[in-house]
């Protein structure tokens, strides 16, 4: 059983495909962990984001076992994962790895960008999260004031934007909702009613 969980920067789609995961019993993997990574490791090395050769090489040698890093959530890992997710190789360095993950038994519940279109278009379920770009940067403004940083609300809506348009409109497997995908817009609900509703989409589905 494969369940795609896709949508843009802080629509709560993390969180969602963790909870769903643990309803079902099934393994989980954030793939935007992985590209993280992949700049993360870019950065650390001193190479710029632009130097290709560099990037997919770091991307082909990347170890899955390195994901579990608190400083892959960091602002600047984020925007530099946008960039480097660009480059059509190093997308399809990542591709294995995520398919292989998706046939864990039971089941697997994966959240990113193009799981329902690409990484894994026979998934049994497959949800696009979205939320408003206002509401999203209020949430992201509202955690980031927890850790203690202090970007305004005017500069994390602006990075979200631009995360939006860099993700939907690269060339290589951009941030797009499957035709066969369930649309949840979360911008009135709170993690628990997107959850319920969530979780009521797949029943549907896996049930036909
Ligand atoms: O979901 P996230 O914010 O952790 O992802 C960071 C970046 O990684 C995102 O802006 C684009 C890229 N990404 C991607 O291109 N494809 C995915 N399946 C997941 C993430």
């Amino acid at each position: 059983m494969i369940i795609a969980i896709d949508g843009p920067a802080a629509s709560g789609k993390g969180t969602l495909a963790r909870m769903i995961a643990r309803h079902f019993g099934f393994a989980y993997l954030d793939t935007g962990a992985l590209y993280r990574a992949v700049a993360r490791d870019t950065l650390a090395g001193g190479f710029g984001l632009d130097d290709t050769a560099a990037v997919v090489s770091i991307a082909r040698s990347l170890d899955p076992a390195t994901l579990d890093d608190d400083g892959l959530r960091c602002p600047g890992v984020g925007e530099a994962a946008s960039r480097i997710a660009g480059i059509p190789e190093v997308r399809a360095a990542l591709l294995a790895y995520q398919r292989h993950f998706a046939k864990t038994p039971p089941g697997a519940v994966l959240d990113g960008r193009d799981i329902g279109t690409v990484v894994c278009p026979d998934a049994d379920a497959k949800i696009f999260v979205t939320a408003t770009a206002d509401v999203r940067a209020r949430r992201r403004f509202l955690e980031r004031q927890r850790q203690g940083e202090d970007a305004t609300y005017e500069q994390v809506l602006d990075l979200i934007r631009n995360r939006d348009a860099r993700d939907s409109e690269r060339g290589s497997s951009p941030m797009k909702r499957a035709d066969d995908a369930d649309l949840l817009d979360t911008t009135e609900m709170g993690i628990q009613a997107a959850f319920d509703a969530a979780v009521g989409l797949i029943k549907r589905k896996i049930s036909q």
